[in-house]
């Protein structure tokens, strides 16, 4: 059973209701290729994790609206695609859930602009959805059109700098993913008039999460194949991209002189030389450790919430999350 099924949620009411923006919005035309376009990554599927843990935060609430909660699910999983976009222009990946990435479909101008206007069309949503409610207006539209941003241009800003510290690699990965997680679980659970105390709890459980997944991710960019990841192993040091697994198996000096000799004009046969000896190093085992301890914290703070039934919709999510992690 899928994930949407355990927990009760109907996936196809969130795709419909994001198609819903697209259809009814008045500057699109109908036959319009960035209607088109838009339609076709939206139904191009996805995990939909992120409305799960809108809908998820808001079991928690006193007062849930269900039409409202599908809405704001809907959103942010749009903030979601359209970050998508752009990512995959940044990271010249090709492809999409095994489908071509969209700037492959449309050249990069028109996917920059399309991205764009979906991020720009989000926010102004969001300031009529949300008008009375400050709390959620102003957590949403910051999140949107600031912390995405700013972990994607760290991540940027840190291409082949293979002294960026630690820290800094845990503050672009909580902007650029485990925030729009506890986001999502935090605004699903406000939007639902949730206790200050509880939506906090939630919040923290959504980032943890999103913290694991996304080493995990980084991680998984090593270890699986070429097939599975439908792009090169190690496509993110070949992207410049300085991982929390190569962070650590820098502490090696022997590797780490290795790592460093690496930058925009290496031959694809030396990165693999040495993304083969960074597999082989304790870096991977010591990135999947970090990643356990916050899926360790995760399911301590679920014991925090056990005395609502929805703790258990958590525990679901963690499980799934557990089973990506292992
Ligand atoms: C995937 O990371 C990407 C993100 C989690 C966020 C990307 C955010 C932006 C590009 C900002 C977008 C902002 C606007 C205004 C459009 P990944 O590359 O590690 O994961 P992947 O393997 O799924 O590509
Ligand atoms: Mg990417």
């Amino acid at each position: 059973m899928n994930l949407d099924q355990m927990l009760k949620i109907d996936l196809n009411r969130i795709e419909k209701e994001i198609i819903k923006i697209i259809k009814n919005d008045p500057d699109l035309p109908k036959n319009s290729d960035v209607r088109k376009s838009l339609t076709d990554m939206v139904r191009s599927g996805g995990k939909r994790l992120r409305p799960i843990m809108v809908i998820v935060g808001s079991r928690f609430g006193k007062e849930a609206d269900e039409n409202k909660v599908i809405q704001l699910a809907s959103l942010l999983e749009f903030v979601h695609v359209a970050s998508l976009i752009h990512d995959d222009i940044i990271d010249q990946s090709d492809t999409r859930r095994s489908q071509p990435a969209l700037h492959v479909k449309t050249g990069v101008p028109t996917a920059v602009h399309i991205g764009n206007y979906m991020m720009a069309r989000i926010v102004e949503l969001m300031t009529v959805y949300y008008k009375d409610r400050d709390q959620i207006l102003n957590d949403l539209s910051t999140l949107v059109t600031t912390q995405l941003c700013l972990g994607e241009y760290q991540q940027l800003n840190n291409r082949f700098n293979y002294d960026m510290t630690i820290d800094t690699y845990l503050l672009k990965t909580s902007n650029k993913t485990a925030l729009l997680m506890a986001t999502c679980l935090q605004q699903g659970a406000r939007l639902a008039k949730a206790e200050r105390l509880v939506i906090e709890q939630l919040y923290d459980f959504g980032h943890n999460l999103g913290m694991a997944f996304q080493i995990r991710d980084d991680v998984l960019d090593f270890t699986q194949s070429a097939e599975v990841l439908g792009k090169p192993s190690g496509s993110d040091l070949i992207n410049g991209q300085a991982t929390l697994p190569v962070l650590y198996a820098m502490e090696d000096e022997a590797l780490a002189g290795r790592i460093r000799s690496l930058n925009v004009n290496t031959p694809i046969a030396a990165f693999e030389e040495v993304i083969e000896e960074i597999k082989t190093s304790d870096g991977i085992d010591r990135a999947n450790a970090l990643s356990r301890q916050y899926m360790d914290t995760a399911w301590s703070q679920i014991d925090m919430l056990k005395s609502f039934p929805a703790a258990r919709d958590l525990e679901q999510i963690w499980y799934y999350f557990e089973e990506r992690i292992k």
